[in-house]
């Protein structure tokens, strides 16, 4: 891959593919969306569009088994633990989980780790006292306060953690055992690597990354927590209801649900949790260690809490941004701008991002930094 590549100012992708590092909604990987196409039509022999399909009819029944079969044995789901399918995003649930896991005037701990952390907080701490155990926001995000330094509360109903911080690029390593239930926003690294489900009371992770297309939510939740619902919570929103309804209290997001059905397979048939962890790994190693090495580019994040999945960096010269960005686009490397609130670029190395991706995205870096460096 020499500057041959990428001709002075031209920046042509000399592949002719299109590699899109979106972080959400994000890249399907081209056998689902083939598989999509083809069934659209006609779902499964039935006459009729998986669109068109009653949530309450067996067929339906059958693929919301599957999706949580597959999920289970993906992550070895205890049986102690409800898999619950949700309307809504990640936002959605920043409120749901006070309302959920609190009783009135409880006070819940959080973790506040980056742009998505915040947002978390803000929400819940309309509904509920909070805690804050630990801050990132003095030194800008760029790092993960270490576990030693967490002031949590024993008599906490829950500790929140963002376990990737989608728009800062900081991943949390290790998820702490605590004597109060761990609730995690997963929405960017879920299904990247294995997870010591036990640690956690719950999980929650919007769809469109890792597990499909948006309009789903998807919980894990530990049986003991859910609790009868309060007052003024409405139905669909409560989780011991949605539990008790096999997540049909009503109508499910059909489709959203249908594309992780097959992104659930699809994940299994590339070999699991652990294939995704070493692919991830090895994606982000060769970017950041090219970061690294250069005068152009570099990573604000202390090494140790980079994510893997979401790298976030900077130019030297921010003047250039807008020409990177541009001349990507034209090598056919897609959505890398950073998001709105910190700048710079922002790779998203999801599991459908096979390493021809970034290998074209390292080439054509290499090749901007030799034009303008
Ligand atoms: C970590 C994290 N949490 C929450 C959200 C919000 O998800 P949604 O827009 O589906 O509500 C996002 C979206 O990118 C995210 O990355």
């Amino acid at each position: 891959m020499a500057s041959s590549c990428f001709p002075d100012g031209a920046a042509a992708a000399c592949s002719g593919e299109r590699y899109n590092f979106a972080a959400g909604p994000a890249m399907l990987p081209s056998a689902v969306l083939a598989q999509i196409r083809e069934e659209l039509p006609d779902w499964q022999a039935s006459g009729l569009s998986v669109l068109e399909q009653p949530f309450t009819g067996s067929p339906f029944k059958g693929l919301m088994h599957q999706a949580e079969q597959g999920l289970r044995e993906l992550l070895g789901i205890p049986p102690n633990y409800r898999v619950l399918f949700m309307h809504g995003g990640a936002t959605c649930q920043f409120g749901l989980l006070p309302l959920n896991l609190l009783a009135p005037g409880q006070s819940a701990d959080y973790l506040e780790s980056g742009y998505w952390a915040t947002k978390a907080i803000a929400e819940a701490r309309r509904h509920a006292p909070l805690n804050i155990v630990a801050s990132g926001a003095g030194h800008g995000f760029r790092a993960t306060p270490p576990l030693e330094q967490w002031r949590l509360d024993p008599q906490a109903g829950y500790c929140h953690i963002t376990s990737n911080e989608t728009a800062n690029g900081l991943q949390l390593q290790h998820f702490p055992e605590l004597s109060v239930p761990l609730v995690a926003d997963m929405s960017s690294d879920f299904l990247t690597r294995p997870l010591p489900i036990e640690r956690f009371g719950l999980i929650y992770a919007s769809a469109q990354k890792n597990l499909g297309v948006a309009g789903l939510c998807l919980l894990i939740v530990r049986d003991d927590l859910l609790k009868a619902p309060r007052a003024g919570l409405p139905s669909p929103f409560s989780y011991a209801l949605q539990a008790e309804q096999q997540s049909r209290l009503c109508t499910p997001p059909t489709f959203a649900l249908y594309c992780a059905a097959l992104m659930l397979r699809w994940t299994g048939q590339q070999g699991g949790l652990k294939a995704m962890a070493r692919a991830s790994l090895h994606k982000s190693r060769l970017l950041y260690q090219h970061i690294d090495a250069s005068d152009l580019y570099h990573c604000r994040q202390r090494p140790a809490d980079r994510s893997a999945i979401n790298a976030c960096f900077h130019l030297h010269d921010e003047r250039l941004l807008p020409v990177f960005l541009r001349e990507a686009e034209l090598a056919g490397l897609l959505n890398l701008q950073g998001h709105a609130a910190v700048g710079g670029v922002r790779a998203s190395l999801y599991n459908a991002m096979p390493l021809a991706g970034v290998e074209h995205l390292l080439a054509f870096m290499g090749d901007f930094e030799r034009r303008h460096g």
